[in-house]
């Protein structure tokens, strides 16, 4: 049987959010010990640890079939692979920073500036669409060093929480994009292993739906159903179970997290008890 390979970060950003993902979606994975390759043990997958650097052109070749990787890297390699998902985790952005202390005037203060980044392809677009002519230093690593060692002026890179570019002494000046780990594929897969991509994209999406998500467990006087079921989203509508207690009912339901203390207490002026909220795994429609 055909096995889908697949293509994650072995250390770095991208590598913890990628197994955790695998992971609940019930596919078993050895990692243990620190391989290039790991076999699942209850779905026809493999994963490949690679450099998120290497994913994009390790999936265009066909050595893996998909990948896990940033939209920055896509972007930037430029292979051809098409993006099945959007993964909503990894979130950051390309940006250009400059010393903290030197003064900002617009995007023409790049024109003649050398700029240091491991994204070249990127930072060109945006030059060229400016018609700024800058001078870029391509640095595979440690690209926030390069102007307090006077190596560039500026540079262009990936931000995140900011901490870099803070403890570097640097100001973020200009976002070029925003970026999001994706989940990248082969345009031509053959029958076989898109089923298993699909399969994949399926649970994914099923533990994805089920992220902040609550279900709620409350008892409520009959007389109030209508009132507590219009606080209740739910995925159709609440579940309406009798209680043995005469004229009460059990309603079950699922709520976003974020409304969850609003909900709550609004539940309680209208004479709900009882509240039980308990994690949801996995939600499929
Ligand atoms: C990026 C980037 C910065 C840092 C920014 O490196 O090069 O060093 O993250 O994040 P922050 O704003 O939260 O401080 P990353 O760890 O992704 O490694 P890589 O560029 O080598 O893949
Ligand atoms: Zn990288």
């Amino acid at each position: 049987m055909e096995k889908l390979k697949v293509a994650i970060q072995t250390k770095g950003r991208l590598n913890e959010a990628s197994l955790k993902l695998i992971q609940e979606s019930g596919i078993d994975l050895d990692v243990g010990r620190r391989k290039l390759l790991s076999e699942a043990g209850n779905f026809p997958m493999e994963v490949l640890f690679l450099r998120d650097d290497d994913i994009p052109q390790t999936v265009a070749d066909g050595v893996a079939d998909v990948g896990i990787v940033g939209e920055n890297e896509v972007l930037e390699k430029q292979k051809r692979v098409v993006t099945a998902k959007k993964l909503g985790f990894s979130k950051c952005r390309l940006s250009l920073a400059i010393p903290k202390s030197t003064e900002y005037p617009g995007p023409e203060f790049f024109i003649d500036k050398k700029i240091a980044t491991s994204y070249p392809n990127i930072l060109n677009h945006f030059l060229k669409e400016r018609q700024i002519r800058a001078d870029i230093h391509l640095i595979s690593g440690s690209v926030e060093i390069a102007p307090g060692i006077g190596l560039a002026d500026a540079i262009f890179d990936i931000v995140s929480s900011g901490s870099t570019l803070v403890s570097n002494r640097l100001k973020e000046v200009e976002v070029v994009m925003q970026s999001e780990a994706v989940l990248i594929a082969k345009p031509d897969l053959c029958m076989e292993k898109q089923e298993i991509l699909n399969e994949l994209i399926f649970r994914i999406e099923s533990v994805q739906r089920a992220e902040g998500k609550k279900y709620i467990l409350l008892n409520t006087p009959n007389e109030k159903i209508q009132e507590v079921a219009a606080l209740l989203p739910g995925m159709k509508s609440p579940t309406i179970v009798p209680l043995a207690k005469e004229g009460w009912s059990s309603m079950h339901s699922v709520i976003a997290e974020d409304d969850f203390w609003e909900i709550i207490g609004k539940l309680k002026k209208v004479g709900a008890e009882g509240i039980l909220v308990v994690p949801i795994e996995k939600m499929i429609f």
